[in-house]
Parts: C-alpha cells; structure tokens; sequence
C-alpha cells in the first residue's frame, strides 16, 4: 500500500513542485518530494499532493487558511505535515469530486448527499436513522461528520479504515452507498467527463486511478477543520459566550457525568474523543452478541476491508462494531468515541441513529447504558436529576461552530420540542432504585458455562 501510494505521491507532488516552482522561480531541491515521517504512529499525515513549503508570493498554492480557535497548530501539524498542505487546485478538484452526484453508479448519490456541507456534513433524515443510498437502500449506519475527521487515527464507527484515502475508496463501491461495481468502472466515468479529465491531466499529466480519485477527495477533507464555538472563546476567556447553564454542564462533564473518561479534551486533542472504540450498550438494544460473533467469525473469510464495509453496512453483523475489524472479543458491540464538535447539528445520533435528541442521549447514559456482557467498565449510572441533564444538553450545544450557529439555534429549538417523549428514559435505574444496573455484570448461564465468551 505504501509503495503505490508513495508512487502517487512522487508522481503528484513532482508535478506540483515544477508547476508551482515555475511559476515562482524559487529553487528546487528534488529531495523535498520525500514523504515527511507521521510524528506518531496515530497521527494520520498528509498523503496528497503537497503545496510547496512557505514561500513569499502573495498567492500562496496551499489551500490552507487561518486555523479556527480551538485547533492549534501543533494538531494540523499532526494531520498536515509543515509545508505539505494539500495544493489548491487539487482540494478544489477533491470538492467537485465529493460533491459530484456523477460518482455514483446512477448519478443520484454524492458524498454530500450524506455529509451535507451546509448540515454539518451529516444528513439530517427525517424519516430514518441511518443514511440512504442509491434507489434509497438503508445501511446499517448513521453518517458522522466529516468535520476534522482529518485529526481522527482512524476513520468509520469502527475504525476500519486507518486514513482519509482509505476511506474514501470504500463508500463508491458499497453496493447500498453510490453503488460502483469496481474501481475501473469509477475511472472510466470520471475519464469520460471532460472537466475531471482535464483538471487530472492538467495535474498529473495523465487520467486518474482510482487512488488519484481517492486523494483528491481527501484534499478536501484535509481543509475541513473546525472550531470557532462558543466553547472555544469561553476557554479562551470570554466568560459571556456560554450560559450559566452550559457552564454548570462542562463542570459535570468532567466530573458527575463521567463523559470526559471517554470524550477526552484537551489544548492538542480538541475533539472530544480518546480515539478509542467501546460497548455502551447501544448496539445492545437488539442484538444476542455471543451468537452473532460466533456466526460472523465463521464468515469473516479474510477480513479483508471491502468484506467487512459490506457486513457492517448491510447486515446485522454491523452491531458487532469494532469486533468485525480485530475478531477480539472484547471489542464486542465497541464503538468510536465519536467527536463532540459540532454535535448540536449531527442528529440523529450513535452509531445506528437510534438516538434522536441530546435528550435520549443523556437519558442513555444515566441508566449506565444498556446491560451486556461486553459493556465498557467506563459505564455506570449516574443519577443525574432532570436539572442537571438541562445544563450537559446546554453545554453540548455550544460546542457548534459559529458557521452553523443559525442552524444549531434551530435545531435546539426542535430538540427541545421533542423533550417531553423520552424513550430511553429510566430515572429509577439512574438513581438505583431498580435493576438491572448498567453497573451489575450479567450472570453466565451456570448450567451452560461454555456458552458464554467461547468463539
Ligand atoms: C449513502 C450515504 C453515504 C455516502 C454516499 C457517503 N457516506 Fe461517508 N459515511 C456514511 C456512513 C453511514 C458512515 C459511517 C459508516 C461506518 O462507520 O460503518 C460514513 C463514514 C464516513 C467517514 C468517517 C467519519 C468518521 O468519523 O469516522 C468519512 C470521512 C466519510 N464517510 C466520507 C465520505 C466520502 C468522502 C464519501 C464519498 C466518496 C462518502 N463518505 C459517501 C454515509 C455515506
Ligand atoms: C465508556 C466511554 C464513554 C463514556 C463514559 C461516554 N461516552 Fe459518549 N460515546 C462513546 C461511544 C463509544 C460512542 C459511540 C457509541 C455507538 O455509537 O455505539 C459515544 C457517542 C456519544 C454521542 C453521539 C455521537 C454522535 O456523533 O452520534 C454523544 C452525544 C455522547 N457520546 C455524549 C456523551 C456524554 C454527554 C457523556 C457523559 C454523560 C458520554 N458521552 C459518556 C463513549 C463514551
């Protein structure tokens, strides 16, 4: 994989290089196309077609603008290595692509059609909890934002993909996302339009592979950070840019809510995740999970990326989470810490869409989850009263970006309509009152004892 992608890479950057270098005049050391080392085995690099390092023309090629409050430099840093931000002309080749219905197998389904630029980059269905695609198959899966999932080590609910580039491959040929059949397919049709063609040729000197394809997009991707929230300036020491409210809500974030042992935040990680992946108990809600890992291990052929994108997308093998990608049982039902940036305008929300509002959300973990035998030991109950649910939900909905903040309003205007139906709500589990306690371990079946974590 490296040595294909390290070819692109070469072939990319040393067109840009001479391109942008003619047009500069500044000198040209051959040794500058060689891949800068990811400073962190985690942290993702840039693996596109690099923008020269700072030069002094007032036209820079980089597609890089200010970084937003909230994301320091050190972290683009870790995603974008210094002087390899992706080049302009191919981020805006990567928009077009991502927002070009033509990429799917019958010209109805864009990568924005389920990561909405002005939504967030989500989907906001009515009428569904997980995204539609071509002839308006369902998957499996909720759409999570596209927003800073630069920064992530891994991409997907399960962390499947590891990079952007990978990524973005697998959604083209999933036979319920754009429907491709395979990768030429996809070349030959974007060959055959003239505009993709010719920006490619322009670029590469040649038509676009299909890893071409994936890097454009990934570009793209790489330019959507995102910061800028109320939050943000409050840390930044505006203490009117939050509510008395929201700020009762960080407190109990950090301490009576227990969020932040699993949505970490700090200066260099602001995302709200530890990048890890954990049984809440939402995948819970339907499934016998000893049963289904014993049927998926016998399933799983290879494991191989494109098999598993296919049994976490179309099948209820989906519910098993990270465990299709590592076959280790404990990462039974595991699930991303997904980002809390942004999360006022990503509804519905988990990784199936089976929560609608903040509320259910808050109402989840106040019962300690849903019981099973996987169940992260992070989950307890923690008896929050209805006030104090008021101020977390407060606190969520700062962490938006100020570009969406109409949209965010809104949204918590309709959340807060839907407060009165809550479906996950137990208060007399959250206060332990009543079991079963997301905190108490389920009992193995004693007469049968074997059944229980032998695949
Ligand atoms: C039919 C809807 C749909 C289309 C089309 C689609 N996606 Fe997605 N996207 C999803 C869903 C659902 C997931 C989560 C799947 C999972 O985790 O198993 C996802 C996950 C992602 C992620 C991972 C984010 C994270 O937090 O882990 C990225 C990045 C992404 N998509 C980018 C793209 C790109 C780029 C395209 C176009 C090439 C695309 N998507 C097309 C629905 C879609
Ligand atoms: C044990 C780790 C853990 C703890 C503790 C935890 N979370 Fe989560 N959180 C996760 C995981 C894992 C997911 C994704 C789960 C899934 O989809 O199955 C998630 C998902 C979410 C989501 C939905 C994200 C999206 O994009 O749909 C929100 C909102 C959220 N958590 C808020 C909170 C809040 C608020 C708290 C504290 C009350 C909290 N979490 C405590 C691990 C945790």
């Amino acid at each position: 994989m490296q040595t294909s992608r390290g070819k692109l890479i070469a072939s990319f950057a040393a067109v840009t290089f001479v391109a942008a270098f003619a047009v500069l005049g500044v000198a040209f050391n051959s040794s500058d196309t060689s891949l800068p080392l990811a400073p962190s085995a985690q942290a993702p690099i840039a693996q596109v077609p690099v923008a020269p390092a700072p030069v002094t023309s007032d036209k820079p090629a980089s597609a890089k603008t200010a970084l937003p409050l909230g994301i320091l430099p050190q972290l683009y840093a870790l995603a974008v290595a210094p002087g390899h931000e992706p080049a302009a002309q191919l981020v805006a080749l990567g928009k077009k692509l991502f927002n070009d219905k033509r990429l799917s197998a019958d010209d109805t389904v864009a990568c924005a059609t389920c990561h909405d630029p002005t939504k967030g980059f989500t989907d906001h269905r009515g009428n569904s909890a997980t995204s539609a695609g071509v002839q308006d198959q369902h998957g499996q899966r909720n759409a999570p934002t596209v927003l800073n999932a630069m920064f992530q080590a891994s991409q997907f609910w399960d962390g499947r993909a590891p990079e952007l580039e990978d990524q973005a491959k697998l959604p083209i040929l999933n036979p319920v996302e754009m429907g491709q059949k395979t990768p030429d397919d996809v070349v030959a049709k974007v060959a055959k339009i003239p505009e993709y063609s010719d920006a490619f040729k322009s670029l590469l000197g040649r038509d676009p592979t299909y890893e071409d394809i994936a890097s454009a997009i990934a570009a793209f991707e790489r330019t959507q950070y995102s910061g800028n929230a109320p939050f943000d300036r409050f840390l930044a020491g505006d203490p009117q840019a939050v509510s008395e409210s929201a700020k009762r809500g960080w407190a109990l974030f950090q301490g009576k809510g227990r969020c932040s042992s699993c949505h970490a935040f700090n200066a260099v990680s602001p995302l709200f995740s530890d990048q890890k992946f954990h049984n809440i108990g939402i995948a819970a809600h339907k499934q016998n999970f000893a049963e289904l890992a014993r049927k998926a291990l016998a399933i799983l052929r290879t494991g191989d990326t494109k098999q598993i994108d296919e049994l976490a997308l179309q099948t209820s093998y989906s519910e098993l989470g990270r465990f299709l990608v590592t076959k280790n049982p404990a990462d039974i039902g595991a699930f991303k810490s997904e980002t809390l940036r942004n999360i006022g305008v990503t509804a519905p929300y988990m990784h199936d869409g089976s929560l609608a509002t903040l509320w259910d959300v808050m109402d989840h973990y106040n019962k300690g989850g849903v019981p099973n035998p996987y169940l992260d030991g992070g989950m307890q109950r923690l008896a929050l009263s209805e006030a104090e649910i008021d101020d977390l939900v407060a606190f969520l909905f700062t962490l938006t970006d100020d570009r969406f903040a109409d949209f965010n309003q809104a949204e918590m205007a309709r959340q807060t309509a839907l407060k009165t139906n809550r479906p996950q709500r137990e208060t007399e589990i959250a206060e332990g009152r009543k079991g079963d306690l997301g905190d108490i371990g389920v009992s193995p079946d004693l007469r049968n004892p074997a059944s229980i974590g032998a695949y």
